[in-house]
């Protein structure tokens, strides 16, 4: 295990260089995917194949499900399955230069193993795993106090804010105030510190799988929004938070499904 982390962690902190200098030398190449507002970068596509080399060389046999570069669908879960999103939170970093994570999960017959989070600009790692515990940098962290909506901040997905969609702006009514980063991994880690109750948006696999190993070692909770498990392939409605926040949150995102 620690010979993983390791290995994981440093190519972080190479491929968080390269991230850095392309900022510094301020040549992006900017396309849109599949709509005006789904961007990828040069760096998006170099930052996955720096990484996809560094895994197929430390363990050639691993499978890789990765954002970028048409490597977004895997099916078979079995052995040793890396989950990369190399830049999260694109729009940020293209018009922010901030506030975008590098995520990397490692999950074992399709079991959370672990799971690492690092804010690019802050510095800030988080990573573990339910048999070593979850740490901030090289410092081990708890679980975060179980506050309800009504004690703290929510992180949501402007959209879904924006058209009440699921009941969740009056979840985020109730919350002391909502925040809107516009990063998945950004806002997962406020989670995993206890400045967000709980988070909600919709997310691919890339966007929750590191986030996910993290906020299960740690007790929290997590899950679609109709409250099954996610299933690591599809985009799905996506909701977080502590135990008692998730309680609450899930009650109302579902009142509308108990009809029958
Ligand atoms: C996006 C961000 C954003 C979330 C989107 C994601 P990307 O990731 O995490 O916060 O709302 O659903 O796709 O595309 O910038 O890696
Ligand atoms: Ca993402
Ligand atoms: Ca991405």
């Amino acid at each position: 295990m620690q010979e993983i982390v390791h290995e994981i962690k440093s190519w972080i902190y190479e491929a968080s260089e390269r991230i850095r200098a392309s900022i510094a030398s301020n040549q992006l190449t900017v396309c849109t995917k599949s709509y005006r507002t789904d961007l990828v970068t040069n760096i998006d596509k170099e930052t996955q194949d720096f990484l996809m080399t560094k895994i197929k060389n430390f363990d050639p046999t691993a499978k890789v499900l990765g954002e970028e570069n048409n490597q977004n669908h895997l099916t078979d879960f079995s052995g040793t399955v890396f989950i990369v999103d190399p830049i999260d939170g694109t729009m940020n970093f293209v018009l922010e230069q901030e506030n975008f994570c590098l995520m990397i999960a490692v999950y074992e017959e399709a079991k959370p193993s672990l799971g690492f989070i690092y804010d690019v600009v802050k510095d800030v790692l988080l990573w573990g795993g339910p048999s070593i515990g979850v740490y901030r940098n090289d410092e081990r962290i708890d679980a975060p106090a179980n506050k309800g909506v009504a004690e703290g901040l929510l992180g949501v997905n402007a959209g879904m804010y924006g058209t009440n969609f699921a009941h969740v702006r009056e979840i985020g009514n109730m919350a002391l105030g909502v925040r809107m980063s516009g990063c998945a991994g950004v806002e997962l880690i406020a989670l995993i510190l206890g400045k967000r109750i709980g988070y909600i948006s919709n997310l691919s696999p890339w966007d929750y799988a590191a986030g996910g190993v993290l906020l299960q070692t740690l007790g929290l909770k997590m899950s679609n929004i109709s409250g099954d498990a996610l299933n690591l392939s599809d985009r799905e409605f996506f909701v977080a938070g502590t135990p008692k926040a998730y309680e609450e949150m899930t009650r109302l995102l579902q009142k509308d499904e108990k009809v029958s």
